[in-house]
């Protein structure tokens, strides 16, 4: 039987990975790994280890759920022990040899991996399994994207601010550098000279590696929300082809990963509430951008679990492909 290391086992991403691999029944020994300050927890009759050098020497594969930093401490001691990685945080996902798979869309790029897998941004991976169908069935030249990413997005710190922000507004801020209940926070990550954060720069950075589409442009502004869990988007697609609403739901409808949930007349759309903790990624408001003459022009919101299928289950997805294979 394979062993399984979680690496960063006690966030949120990671706890989450511990739960679809039991849902998926995947059959495999599991190790939990955490800091120090985790060691002997017990998670589902799991303990958690103090990860060091010495941790992968067991292991098959890493699911990995730390921070970047983190991540490069360990990301060598993993190779050294001939494991494979699944890795969710950002430190690798650019780098050539190391293939940026959303299973939907580009599963065939996992077997082009040098030891590491990378797991794409948790709104990007959402943007993607929403667009994906559309792109090939109008040909996507441009996406304009607002993000309205949830608290959980930025860990279990994020969580305990919106949590405790909400009792008492004057609570310690841990994670964002504002209150964020009953406020939003117009930045995700650090901003370069032209006012434009990391995170913003995800979607067109990994879009066009995971859609092998170098000339994809994507305008994006990421907005910290007060929800607890499930990012949403509002997307504009300028495409290639003239656009139709009714092939865009017709396609979407047999999308893998994808729900419809598109009936704005009995008020039917996706909302954070009403998609989490479910591995689909819901698409809805559909329409026509009236402002374009041209027709070419596609507006939907779509919204999904961001530590489900933006993390975790993606990364328990390409797992399965790995075992598969070997
Ligand atoms: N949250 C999301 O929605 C989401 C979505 C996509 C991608 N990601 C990415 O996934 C990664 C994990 O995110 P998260 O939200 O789960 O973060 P988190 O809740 O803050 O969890 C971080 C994990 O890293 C562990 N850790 C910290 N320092 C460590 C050390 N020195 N050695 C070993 N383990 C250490 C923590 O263990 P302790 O509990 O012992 O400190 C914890 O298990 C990040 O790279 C993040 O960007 C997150």
């Amino acid at each position: 039987m394979k062993t399984i290391a979680i690496a960063g086992a006690t966030g949120a991403v990671g706890m989450q990975m511990l739960e679809c691999l039991k849902e998926r029944n995947i059959n495999v020994h599991i190790k939990l790994l955490a800091s120090a300050r985790s060691k002997g927890k017990v998670i589902d009759g799991h303990i958690v280890e103090e990860l060091t050098e010495e941790s992968f020497k067991d292991v098959d594969y890493v699911l990995g759920a730390c921070e970047n930093d983190v991540t490069k401490r360990w990301m060598p001691w993993a190779k050294k022990a001939g494991c494979i990685v699944v890795d969710n945080s950002s430190a690798f996902r650019l780098d050539e040899d190391t293939p940026l798979v959303v299973p939907e869309i580009n599963a065939e790029d996992i077997s082009k991996n040098n030891g590491v897998i990378a797991n794409p941004n948790c709104s990007t991976i959402i943007a993607l399994v929403a667009c994906d169908a559309l792109k090939k069935e109008f040909g996507i030249k441009r996406m304009i994207v607002t993000t309205m990413q949830a608290v959980s997005g930025a860990g279990v710190k994020g969580i305990h601010d919106l949590e405790t922000q909400i009792i008492d507004p004057n609570a310690p801020k841990e994670a964002f550098p504002y209150q964020i209940a009953y406020n939003l926070i117009p930045q995700i990550g650090d901003f370069d000279d032209l006012g434009i954060t990391k995170e913003e720069w995800k979607m067109q950075n990994e879009g066009r590696k995971i859609w092998h589409d170098q000339d994809l442009l994507v305008n994006c502004t990421c907005v910290r929300v007060p929800v607890l869990r499930s990012h949403s988007e509002s997307i504009t697609l300028e495409c290639e082809k003239e656009v139709d609403v009714q092939r865009a739901r017709e396609v979407l409808k047999d999308a893998l990963g994808v729900q419809l949930k598109d009936d704005p007349e009995h008020l039917i759309y996706p909302m954070p509430l009403s998609t989490t903790n479910q591995d689909d990624v819901f698409v809805g408001r559909i329409r026509k951008d009236v402002s374009d003459p041209t027709g070419k022009t596609l507006s939907l919101f779509c919204c999904g679990d961001q530590i489900r299928k933006g993390a975790a289950t993606n990364a328990v997805q390409i797992l399965e492909k790995l075992l598969e294979r070997n």
